[in-house]
């Protein structure tokens, strides 16, 4: 049974506003968001083999930024992405499909722009895909949710059964290959996180807890954020 890891960095931070490079390569305290990513990835040392997502047009970017950084990754396994999240995640799965990648192998998806991933979790994400098959992580959520709709607030759930999705997400290969190519074009089009696409065909997604740390960089807030997180993390 192999463990294969795919990092996603196929976007190009659309909602981070007014920035010269997609977000993976803004820098934390020094340091390229993605190149810390892989870091603390490959220093957990869980994986046989580690693909990157990329977007053509940032492809060699990413490899000058990796070759300065020291990272080594083989050629071959610099995949590029799609239009949407999705198809870039379907792309890998293609490759690894066509590398021979058996049903019981395990993939893990991770975002590019959650840096501050750890071995503890990357643990957990594993443990539960040995043993259950599809798996995401999450965090209980701490405000008050609100379903608000015409501006009046329709409903307060419980907040014991809210959680955030999170990452990383993990699957045995052929559970995930076939729920990917199992999805019908308005199934797709409402998918925003991994999971959902085994969770949309019907597939039992376990749970495991995150970390708050592990943050997503979606804007220039969740940046200012990162760098507090990084000094109170390595510094
Ligand atoms: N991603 C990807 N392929 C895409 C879109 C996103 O691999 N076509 C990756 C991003 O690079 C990122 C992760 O998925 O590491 C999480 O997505 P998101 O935060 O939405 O990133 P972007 O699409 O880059 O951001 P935005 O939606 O603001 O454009």
């Amino acid at each position: 049974m192999r463990r294969n890891v795919v990092v996603l960095a196929g976007g190009i931070g659309k909602r981070m506003g007014d920035v010269k490079l997609p977000k993976q390569f803004l820098e934390i305290n020094g340091i390229a968001t993605i190149a810390l990513t892989l870091k603390n990835i490959m220093d957990s040392q869980l994986f046989d083999s580690l693909y990157i997502v990329i977007h053509k047009k940032w492809k060699q970017y990413l490899e000058e930024l990796l070759t300065n950084s020291q990272i080594v990754i083989p050629r071959e396994n610099i995949l590029y992405g799609g239009e949407e999240r999705i198809d870039s995640i379907e792309n890998a799965l293609d490759i690894l499909k066509q590398r021979e990648t058996k049903d019981e192998d395990i993939v893990l998806f991770h975002d590019a722009v959650r840096p501050f991933i750890t071995k503890e979790l990357l643990d957990r994400a594993l443990n539960t895909t040995l043993k259950y098959g599809a798996c995401v992580a999450v965090s209980p959520v701490k405000d008050t949710m609100i379903i608000v709709e015409k501006g009046i607030a329709l409903d307060m759930p419980n907040r014991s059964s809210l959680f955030h999705g999170q990452a990383p997400d993990s699957f045995k290969f052929g559970i995930i290959y076939d729920c990917i190519k199992g999805l019908k074009p308005e199934e797709k089009a409402t998918i925003t996180g991994t999971a959902q696409i085994c969770q949309i065909k019907g597939v039992e997604v376990h749970t495991y807890l995150g970390d708050e740390r592990n943050i997503k960089i979606t804007s220039i807030m969740d940046l200012f954020l990162a760098k507090a997180i990084y000094r109170e993390l390595y510094e």
